[in-house]
């Protein structure tokens, strides 16, 4: 379990399968007095992400799934509900969850996406951008559903884009603007629901 539980705390889970930078953050977001979650476990679809040098090093829980077939997801819909989990936060997490588990945590799953969602949904987000010289890029906080990239926005962050910029220096700039929308984005979704 990593951060306090106050009373009030939302059991969130992190799907990971990178890096795990908005991971990390997250997970220290949880400890602030402040945070409205704590994070109980961690997931991730690649044994080898960078991420879980982190978890292991602060000694907290993950599991690795590599949620390639339905048998995969029902071990994981097993172990969320054993653990009470009532949030999930994709960040950085590559698989496409199946339309069934989504439905059994209707409106309780929340991606990050680097882009100013609607534009730009799936991959390769930074290229396109780039290629089709837009002025402004950005991250988006959104409610996951069954289409990609598509649900409901929670919050977005514009970030603007120079001529010197190529795919890794925006990147870049979107990651580190992400690491300051998902604490907020949760902060606004919780004080909803
Ligand atoms: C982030 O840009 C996130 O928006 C995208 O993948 C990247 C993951 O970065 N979905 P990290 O693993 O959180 O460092």
């Amino acid at each position: 379990m990593v951060g306090s539980i106050g009373i009030s705390k939302i059991k969130t889970a992190i799907f990971i399968s990178g890096n795990g930078s908005n991971m990390k953050n997250l997970i220290k977001f949880s400890k602030l007095k402040t945070s409205p979650i704590y994070v109980d476990l961690v997931l991730s679809s690649n044994k080898k992400a960078n991420g879980i040098r982190y978890l292991k090093k602060n000694k907290i829980v993950y599991k690795i799934f590599n949620f390639k077939k339905k048998k995969d997801e029902n071990k994981v819909l097993k172990i969320l509900k054993k653990k009470k989990i009532n949030l999930i936060c994709l960040a950085g997490f590559m698989k496409i969850l199946s339309k069934d588990f989504i439905k059994k945590f209707n409106g309780k799953i929340l991606n990050i996406h680097p882009s100013l969602l609607p534009k730009y949904k799936g991959l390769n987000t930074h290229e396109r951008v780039i290629m089709n010289n837009e002025k402004f890029s950005g991250c988006t906080v959104h409610i996951v559903n069954s289409k990609l990239d598509s649900g409901k926005i929670i919050l977005q962050k514009e970030v603007r884009i120079s001529k010197k910029d190529n795919p890794k220096t925006l990147s870049k700039k979107i990651l580190k603007q992400e690491h300051v929308l998902y604490p907020k984005a949760l902060k606004k979704f919780l004080s909803k629901t």
